[in-house]
């Protein structure tokens, strides 16, 4: 039986992607420990990241549970799913928004004035729509096609050049969230699988993460990749397009990775989108599935944090 469990991250948490990993290690070595000296105790209150008045979790009880089955598993049964924009990127430094993948070419000196204009009317035309708290995902799906398709046939239109995509990045304000180093790092030394499943553009994707330097080999994206013609002009994008809200059928699309790594039964799926809490519908085996959502937009102010706020990656999980 699947147990599902959701972690609601707030904004404000300085909530580094690696504190689990690195949690349950510490977890597991102090679980150990207690359970010599023959103490009952609870792992998620050893781990301080559980801890912080930015993290929710709506049934803290299954989240410990989960837990516990995943120390049981060790990093052999472990896997990662992981969405990339804003997710493994951060959503602000200091006040100022970062840029998605989308924005790093929206902004860059390859487009001109007027396709940059248009480009951001359509983000905040649709934008608000894809975090919008009063629409159902099934209302919000035709505007996020709508969406992708004029945004993706204005970029054709720059006939961007392959060439450029590495200087583009680095002369971009990508910024990967707080402590992905040591969370890259630690998931390749214990060989534990990372799918980075975005709805973002693949090539500048890969581009941030290779330059991050943690592009490591157990590391497979799955994204909107750039199709360039014979003189490397961008021309189309490959494959069946990924918006936020059709992440439901990654596992159906991309059945021989998951052949792959269908021992690794226990799965902790990141993301900050509704649309991102399905990543890992239809993998097969899930034994324990930690799904943690990072509330980056409209976080109410921390008094009010006690109660959940509308858009919450909780709502539609039923665990
Ligand atoms: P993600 O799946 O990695 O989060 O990437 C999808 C994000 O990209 C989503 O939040 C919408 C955003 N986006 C833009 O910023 N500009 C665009 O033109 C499009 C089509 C999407
Ligand atoms: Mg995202």
């Amino acid at each position: 039986m699947d147990k599902t469990a959701v972690v609601k991250v707030g904004a404000a948490a300085s909530a580094s992607v690696c504190a689990l990993f690195g949690g349950v290690v510490l977890a597991q070595y102090m679980f150990a420990k207690k359970k010599r000296a023959g103490k009952k105790t609870k792992i998620i209150e050893m781990m301080p990241e559980f801890e912080k008045n930015t993290v929710h979790m709506r049934d803290p009880e299954r989240v410990e549970q989960i837990i516990c089955g995943m120390i049981k598993g060790g990093a052999s049964k472990l896997q990662v799913i992981t969405d990339f924009d804003m997710t493994l990127s951060r959503f602000a430094v200091n006040g100022q928004r970062c840029p998605t993948c989308h924005n790093i070419i929206d902004n860059c000196k390859l487009v001109t004035e007027d396709c940059r204009t248009k480009l951001l009317e359509l983000k905040n035309t649709y934008y608000p729509i894809e975090i919008d708290p009063h629409l159902t995902m099934e209302e919000k799906y035709p505007f996020m096609v709508e969406w992708y398709f004029k945004s993706h046939t204005l970029l054709v239109e720059q006939r961007l050049q392959k060439e450029k995509l590495s200087e583009v990045v680095r002369d971009s304000d990508a910024c990967l969230r707080e402590g992905y180093e040591p969370f890259f790092d630690r998931l390749q030394q214990h060989n534990v699988p990372v799918f980075i499943f975005s709805a973002g553009l693949g090539d500048v994707l890969e581009e941030i993460i290779h330059q991050a330097g943690v592009y490591h080999p157990n590391v497979k994206v799955v994204s909107n990749f750039m199709d360039f013609d014979e003189n490397g002009e961008l021309r189309g994008f490959k494959g069946e397009l990924i918006h936020v809200f059709n992440k439901h059928d990654g596992a159906l699309r991309n059945t021989e990775y998951f052949k792959q790594v269908k021992d690794n039964c226990n799965i902790v799926l990141l993301g900050d989108s509704l649309g991102d809490l399905n990543m890992a519908d239809g993998v097969p085996n899930v034994e324990n599935i930690l799904k943690i959502g990072f509330l980056n937009d409209k976080v109410p102010p921390q008094p009010t944090l006690m109660t959940p706020p509308p858009q919450t990656l909780s709502a539609p999980i039923t665990s």
